[in-house]
């Protein structure tokens, strides 16, 4: 059970003084009658909520995927520089969204952002090996050999020992697809870079088994789909 100015403050998009004030006011409704006690308690599943007549519809957890476009902070909020939570638009934006791990500023692609924790915890628990597959473009050739070594897990220069990836390396030699389990700080550059390879483009391009859709331009956001949903989420029961 939900407090009834938080529901209305989330499904009318009002901060909660606002949503206060509607209730007060009796603009609001449960189930054909009126309420004006704000912390009355109502089943936002069940319960029939209108403000001035018309229903409103909440849902506690919302699931968003993006294609994050390069030079945008993976951040809830900065001072100075754009972040993914404003690109959202507003008729997705809720206060208690972020992003589901990170990737850097000059990385793009998928970027899942929710308001759900428990979700967001479990996608990120090491020991769920959530697969993230990235292309990367490299600023020289991949040798073979770097393939095998890649699979029996690296040590990066400071130490970290990283689980088993997988590496393919694509027809033009200098571009490649990783899959990792991990998330660890820079991990493809870091990883590359210890074969003194550097990275010039970097895109996830599929997390929690679910590849970033071809439809979604760089920037755009949407909601997942319930399949899409399910897809992630099975990817995290594993
Ligand atoms: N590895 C990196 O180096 N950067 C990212 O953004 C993601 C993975």
């Amino acid at each position: 059970m939900e407090r009834l100015d938080k529901i209305v403050s989330i499904g009318a998009g009002a901060s909660r003084s606002d949503a206060r004030k509607l209730i007060l006011r009796g603009k609001v409704q449960v189930n054909g009658g009126l309420v004006r006690d704000i912390a009355f308690k109502v089943d936002p599943n069940k319960d029939e909520i209108c403000l001035s007549g018309e229903k409103i519809f909440y849902k506690k957890h919302i699931y968003l995927i993006m294609n994050k476009p390069k030079g945008v902070l993976t951040a809830t909020e900065d001072k100075k520089k754009q972040t993914v939570i404003d690109l959202i638009p507003a008729e997705l934006f809720r206060k208690d969204l972020f992003p589901v791990g990170r990737l850097d500023k000059d990385t793009t692609g998928m970027l899942i952002i929710t308001n759900d924790g428990d979700f967001a915890h479990q996608l990120l628990s090491p020991n769920k090996k959530v697969p993230k597959k990235y292309l990367v473009q490299l600023d020289g050739e991949v040798k073979p050999e770097i393939v095998e070594k890649f699979r029996e897990g690296l040590t990066l220069a400071d130490g970290t020992v990283l689980l088993s990836a997988t590496l393919e390396i694509l027809s033009d030699t200098t571009t490649a697809i990783v899959t990792i389990t991990e998330g660890k700080y820079h991990q493809i550059k870091r990883m590359f870079g210890l074969f003194d390879l550097g990275v010039n483009e970097l895109k996830r391009i599929s997390f929690a088994g679910l590849n970033l859709p071809e439809s979604l331009s760089e920037g755009e956001v949407r909601e997942l789909t319930v399949n899409e949903l399910e897809c992630i989420n099975n990817a995290k029961k594993t």
